[in-house]
């Protein structure tokens, strides 16, 4: 469990983060800093996890109560290309975060992905729904979560997806700052036929936060509630702008029509059996979290 100062109720505990300096990374490091942990955290330069050695005297070093993995290759069309590395950083990398926290002691709370399931189901996937992972990318994702199902089975893995943050460098995050800012409106090529549920990092964070407070173990799927296609996901963003949607801001196309290296899975909703069931936790619907991204943006 969280161990908290008597006096302010603010945890003592170091948490180390890796993957620091990506888009999921960088939201948790200041919800748990906020939150009063001793934040210690590595970027990608600072901490590379495919050094097993420099992983383990990191850990052996800090001795963190909890490693939060954000860290991974997450250009799912570079790893179709690169299936080596894709295996060496998303796989062997968790092996290597696996391996001193076992020795040492210590949680590791590691994000995985929707990309696990096909998507062929059209409905949300649940925590016991069947895996299939499709791409390389995938597949080294599994992998990972198949390594610390072995090496440390109480360990808390969250699948996450459609990541953005309104000051993120993700396509998602682009597309919301572009219109918003007006700086870009378009036209954008938007898939219609693929489904899932756009998730603000700033409420995956809070939520890893209080899976960790409430000391969450085994896979937990984080995502906003709702679910929508690309297409509908940009004409949002437009609406809740005030701005009318025409054939010069949005184009609908197909994924098979955008010859991408890797097959990603249709429909691949994520819901959760846990999250409200067992540490009763409540997502945000996806517009509404669009909504507050998009006025946060304005405020600036
Ligand atoms: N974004 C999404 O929509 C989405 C969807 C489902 C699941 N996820 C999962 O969510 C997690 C966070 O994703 P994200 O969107 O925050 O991705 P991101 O912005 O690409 O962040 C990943 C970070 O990992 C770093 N990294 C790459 N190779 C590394 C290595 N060998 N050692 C240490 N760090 C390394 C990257 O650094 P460099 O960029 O400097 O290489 C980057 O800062 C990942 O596990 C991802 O698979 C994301």
């Amino acid at each position: 469990m969280v161990e908290k100062n008597s006096t302010t109720g603010r945890s003592t505990q170091t948490v180390l983060v890796l993957g620091a300096g990506g888009l999921l990374g960088a939201e948790v490091v200041r919800v748990f800093l906020d939150a009063g942990f001793h934040v210690k955290s590595a970027t990608h330069k600072e901490l590379d996890i495919t050094k097993g050695m420099d992983v383990a005297v990191w850990i052996e070093h800090l001795h963190p109560a909890y490693v939060v993995n954000c860290a991974a290759l997450s250009n799912v069309d570079h790893c179709e290309t690169h299936p080596d590395e894709a295996f060496n950083v998303n796989a062997q990398g968790v092996k290597n975060i696996c391996l001193p926290l076992d020795e040492n002691g210590g949680r590791l709370i590691h994000i995985s992905t929707d990309y696990v399931f096909d998507g062929q189901k059209n409905e949300p996937y649940g925590e016991s729904d069947a895996v299939h992972a499709l791409s390389q990318y995938a597949k080294s994702k599994l992998k990972a979560e198949e390594y610390i199902q072995s090496i440390l089975p109480d360990s808390l893995t969250v699948r996450v997806q459609w990541l953005y943050h309104e000051e993120g460098a993700s396509f998602a995050s682009q597309l919301v700052r572009g219109v918003t800012t007006q700086k870009n409106l378009g036209p954008y090529k938007l898939i219609q036929n693929r489904v899932g549920s756009p998730t603000h990092v700033q409420d995956v964070a809070q939520t890893l936060l209080q899976l960790v407070q409430k000391d969450a173990k085994g896979v937990i799927h984080v995502a906003s509630q709702g679910a929508c296609n690309w297409v509908e996901f940009g004409k949002a963003i437009f609406e809740l702008n005030g701005i009318a949607v025409t054939s010069q801001n949005i184009q609908a196309v197909l994924e098979e029509n955008l010859k991408r290296s890797a097959p990603r899975p249709p429909y691949s909703s994520l819901t959760s059996e846990r999250l409200q069931r067992e540490f009763s936790i409540e997502m945000p619907r996806w517009h509404d979290s669009l909504e507050r991204a998009i006025l946060n943006l304005k405020k600036e």
